[in-house]
């Protein structure tokens, strides 16, 4: 399907109100500002200065960055740049990495949806919460607020996730949510040098809604 880039004359999903295809591109350009979704412990919102602090705890902490591609961070301006460059990539509509919060408003985690794909209805998405909040199901409650928003907003027809195999928690945050396991490929990722397996995992629009009924 990758080598046959002209799919424009291809059946796309309708919205079923309207009978019109929602146009992903002009949807996401659209959005005023990070749509806010809440659920019953968490809340996602958009970054702003003010969670430097917070982020930095989350993403210097070496548990938590275990499986990620990239190293622990070592100065809070490093969070401060982090905030800079996810609004500027909102502002360019590539990506909506939303941070999760607790009922006091404090960052807890991430949740990101990337890889917008308008013509293959497709985009992935990430997650990490502060390893203090672990085992609570709250990165289910996050990730899944984000996957319905997508899918009724953009009518996404699949989302897709990435994980270094031996990323037995987020293996079953996946699985907990109904994505499948779609293979292994091997040595996709420098993790500073080690060379890293990836193991995609992907949902469908028609499975998340059947198995939510
Ligand atoms: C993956 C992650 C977001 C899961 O968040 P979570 O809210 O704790 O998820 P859950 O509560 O559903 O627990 C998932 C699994 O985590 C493991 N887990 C739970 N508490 C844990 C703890 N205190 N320490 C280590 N692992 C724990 C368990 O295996 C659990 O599965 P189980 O419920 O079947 O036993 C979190 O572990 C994390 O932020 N990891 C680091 C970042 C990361 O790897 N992100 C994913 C990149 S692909």
């Amino acid at each position: 399907m990758a080598c046959f880039p002209f799919t424009r004359t291809l059946a796309q999903p309708r919205d079923m109100a309207t009978d019109q295809r929602i146009d992903i591109t002009a949807t996401l350009g659209a959005l005023p500002a990070f749509p806010q979704l809440r659920g019953k412990r968490v809340r996602l919102r958009g970054p702003t200065a003010g969670d430097a602090d917070d982020l930095f705890a989350l993403f210097s902490d070496p548990e938590v960055m275990r499986y990620w591609s990239r190293a622990p961070m070592r100065e809070r301006g490093e969070a401060e740049g982090l905030i800079g460059e996810i609004l500027d990539a909102f502002s360019k509509r590539e990506l909506l990495n939303w941070v999760i919060v607790d009922a006091d408003d404090r960052v807890i985690g991430t949740t990101t949806l990337f890889r917008f794909d308008p013509r293959h209805r497709r985009a992935e998405v990430g997650y990490a919460l502060r390893s203090d909040h672990w085992g609570r199901g709250l990165a289910s409650e996050a990730v899944s607020l984000a996957i319905d928003w997508a899918l009724r907003t953009l009518d996404l027809h699949r989302v897709e996730a990435d994980i270094d195999p031996r990323n037995h928690a987020s293996r079953r945050v996946l699985e907990r949510l109904g994505f499948r396991s779609e293979g292994v490929l091997r040595e996709r990722f420098f993790v500073g040098d080690e060379a890293t397996d990836s193991e995609l995992f992907g949902v469908l629009a028609t499975e998340w809604r059947e198995r939510r009924r």
